[in-house]
């Protein structure tokens, strides 16, 4: 038998493949040979917290546990939740700009006052509130509209964070002084200030736990969907299943909006490009 090659802290290959595998399986998510650093380094957090003292009896308790709780802490750990308030601003400028107005004419002609957005892959609320945002100003003063955000993530950690939509100073800096004062409040929480989306905002939005990998139970059509800095985790036949699922959830007319790095350069489709990282159904 081959004996385990430890690196320093004692994440062996074998138990890399094993992990990698599992994550892979489960959230698509492609942990390559040059990610066994972060891997390591992440999870060695964990099971200093949890008390395991070796990779191997903590993969153990993984395969063990039934409930299938600490593999979702596992995923927690190792998904990149990396957003911001008005992350890649040119897809908002072209949303405010551009396919609001054409989608609220199209709805008036049709008498439909539903607006229906998927933020996938939605971290901790930045990108589903910024949206929100840019569609309640939109619809504001032009009669009754019926919008909602759907926001989905895998990881139940960032969601419960998302749901409870409280920020610091620093990351609401994006959001210009009527916004602010429009969508959130000060308060204190733990002897610091903090802000807190308005009950407006959050009645927008609609956070779920959903894997891209498993079933979606999304009522479709939909308007846009951002799928944003998610994509980027996962090999080309993964992104490829991805595209064309989205593609058959949006309405004709409807627009996908990528991550500045995600572009659909060998991938079989057939949306239009508009501009970069943003593609429409035609
Ligand atoms: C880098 S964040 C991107 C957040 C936001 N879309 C943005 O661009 O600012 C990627 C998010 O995708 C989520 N994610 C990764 N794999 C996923 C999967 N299989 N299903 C659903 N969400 C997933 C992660 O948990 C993480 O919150």
């Amino acid at each position: 038998m081959q004996t385990a090659v430890l690196d320093e802290v004692g994440l062996s290959e074998k138990e890399f493949r094993l992990i990698s595998g599992l994550v892979y399986k489960h959230c698509g998510i492609n942990l390559h040979d040059g990610k066994k650093e972060l891997v390591r380094a992440r999870l060695a957090k964990r099971l200093r917290l949890c008390g395991f003292t070796s990779f191997a009896e903590y993969i153990n308790y993984v395969l063990k546990d039934t409930s299938g709780s600490e593999f979702s802490s596992l995923v927690d750990c190792l998904s990149t939740n990396l957003t911001s308030f008005f992350r890649e601003a040119q897809h908002f400028d072209f949303l405010r700009t551009t396919l609001l107005p054409q989608l609220m004419e199209r709805k008036r002609r049709r008498q439909s006052c539903r607006l229906r957005a998927w933020s996938a892959g939605c971290s901790s609320g930045e990108e589903p509130y910024t949206i929100a945002i840019v569609l309640l100003e939109a619809v504001e003063g032009q009669g009754r509209w019926d919008t909602k955000v759907l926001a989905t993530d895998i990881s139940t950690a960032i969601l419960e964070k998302a749901k409870q939509g409280l920020y610091d100073e620093q990351r609401i800096a994006p959001l210009s002084a009527m916004q602010r004062a429009s969508f959130l409040t000060a308060r204190r929480a733990a002897g610091r200030k903090v802000f807190e989306v308005s009950d407006r905002l959050r009645s927008t939005v609609v956070f779920r736990y959903l894997n891209l990998m498993a079933d979606w139970p999304v009522k479709g059509p939909l308007d846009f969907i951002f799928c944003r800095n998610v994509m980027i985790y996962f090999d080309k036949p993964t992104q490829q299943r991805l595209i064309s699922r989205y593609y058959d959830l949006l309405d004709s007319g409807g627009v996908l909006f990528t991550g500045h790095s995600e572009s659909l350069t060998g991938i079989d489709h057939a949306f239009k490009y508009i501009q970069p990282t943003i593609y429409m159904k035609p």
